[in-house]
């Protein structure tokens, strides 16, 4: 019996042609390990509940683990991120599903603790909100050896992740694929670079020639400024690292405080994990200049203060889906783009089903090595193991028709020892 709670079972059909897009542009999870793990089951008789944005990508991830022997169960890891059609096409392949757009802070809850039930033996996070809610809630699954490993998807997480840690409160063996080559390098960098055209589609706005102020330099906010910077926009990047902020500099963007920034900035676009980047105070509110749109790509709502923007507005008017103009007391309009949640996800789709190959190649490959090692992990942080992420990188080239080179055993001695010289 499939356990679920979608917005809309209709949706299937609508839902079942996005999981066809995706199919082939992820080959490496979607063919080669599916292949394998459909002959192998390796994930046979184990539970895996997935916290994930509900996507189509997300929805062939559930499709590998499922053909490996998985029960699966999935719920959304943003309240707005999910995609209804999707939800309800997973639902009718037999994937369990509790997500739909627009759920409130509860029924996000809700949705968490309906997996957690199940008693999964592996979660798969994004945001670390399902292993928070587990080590709060469901202790005993913890204690009783039910959950054998968790997986961290973004870098907000394994951040919560690295603080649990620190303090002696992460009680189990946590796998961080975010910190991956193979995923940061290409979804946040490639993903999220890319996920900037939500700010067009959500207000159809042209780049060339505006100011765009880039707050962040990191994975995910280089990307942005490269792709900003593509669409011929004067680029102003704000850093708080000094070493990000030289990097953002010697690329040949305008580096300054986000103060010196926001009187000039046509659009401001957040991708920092950080809080309050445009600082919540009224003062800084009245020099945003009129018809400004505010975007936010870090995975939660405070990296624009939403809460306090909201309060200040006299009048909140929604413009079209997901984008509202709020008009100040002093009479100017900002555009808030997707209520200062991951807009790359809300207005648009999220990441290409392309970088999202990597990311579940590693999800998928990491589940299997989860339950082929359980009985070797202490609780804590544990790296991805370097030969499963040079694995995906292999594959993922194999995929696209690529060859490189390889080592010989001449040249490997070399790069390994130290008694060659001058
Ligand atoms: P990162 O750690 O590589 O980069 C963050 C950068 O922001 C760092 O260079 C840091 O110095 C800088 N920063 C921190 N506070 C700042 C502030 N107040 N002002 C200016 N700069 C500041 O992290 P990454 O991987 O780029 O992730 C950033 C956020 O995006 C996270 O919340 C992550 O979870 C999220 N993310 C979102 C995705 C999406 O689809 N929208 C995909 C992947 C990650």
């Amino acid at each position: 019996m499939v356990n679920y709670k979608v917005a809309d079972e209709n949706l299937a059909e609508k839902g079942k042609e996005a999981l066809y897009i995706a199919e082939s542009k992820m080959p490496v999870t979607a063919e080669i390990i599916r292949k394998r793990f459909s002959k192998e089951k390796p994930l046979k008789g184990i539970t895996i509940a997935g916290c994930l944005h509900i996507t189509k990508e997300t929805g062939i991830l559930a499709r590998t683990l499922k053909a490996g022997g998985a029960e699966v169960y999935l719920c959304g890891s943003n309240p707005l991120s999910t995609q209804d059609d999707v939800a309800a096409a997973l639902v009718q392949e037999g994937i369990n599903v509790f997500a739909w757009h627009g759920n409130t802070d509860k029924e996000f809850y809700w949705c968490i603790r309906e997996c957690l039930k199940e008693k999964p033996n592996i979660l798969i996070d994004d945001g670390a909100d399902m292993i928070v809610t587990a080590h709060k809630e469901f202790p005993e699954l913890i204690e009783n050896g039910t959950i054998i490993g968790c997986q961290e998807e973004t870098t907000t997480g394994v951040k919560r992740f690295k603080a649990m840690n620190k303090k002696g409160a992460l009680k189990v063996p946590l796998f961080p694929v975010n910190d991956a080559r193979c995923k940061n390098q290409f979804d946040n960098e490639l993903g999220t670079g890319q996920g900037i055209v939500s700010a067009i589609y959500g207000m159809h706005v042209l780049f060339a020639g505006k100011n765009v102020v880039i707050a962040g330099f990191g994975h995910c906010s280089s990307g942005m400024a490269l792709r900003a910077r593509g669409l011929g926009a004067n680029v102003i990047v704000t850093e708080v690292d000094a070493i990000k902020a030289l990097q953002a500099k010697f690329a040949g963007y305008n580096v300054m405080p986000i103060l010196e920034a926001i009187p000039d900035a046509d659009i401001i676009l957040t991708a920092t994990g950080c809080k309050h980047v445009i600082p919540a105070k009224t003062e800084v509110f009245d020099k945003l200049k009129d018809n400004v749109i505010l975007g936010n790509l870090g995975h939660f709502d405070i990296e624009i203060p939403t809460k306090e923007l909201y309060e200040h507005a006299k009048e909140i008017k929604p413009v079209r889906t997901n984008v509202e103009e709020l008009i100040f007391p002093n009479g100017k309009k900002v555009y808030l783009l997707a209520k200062g949640r991951l807009a790359n996800l809300v207005l648009s789709e999220g990441h290409p089903s392309e970088v999202m190959d990597m990311s579940f190649a590693l999800q998928s490959l990491m589940s299997e090595y989860i339950v082929k090692n359980k009985d070797s992990f202490n609780p804590g942080m544990i790296n991805i193991p370097p030969e499963i992420d040079d694995k995906v990188g292999y594959l993922k080239l194999k995929t696209m028709g690529v060859n490189i080179d390889k080592l010989t055993d001449e040249q490997y001695s070399y790069i390994h020892g130290y008694e060659e010289g001058t």
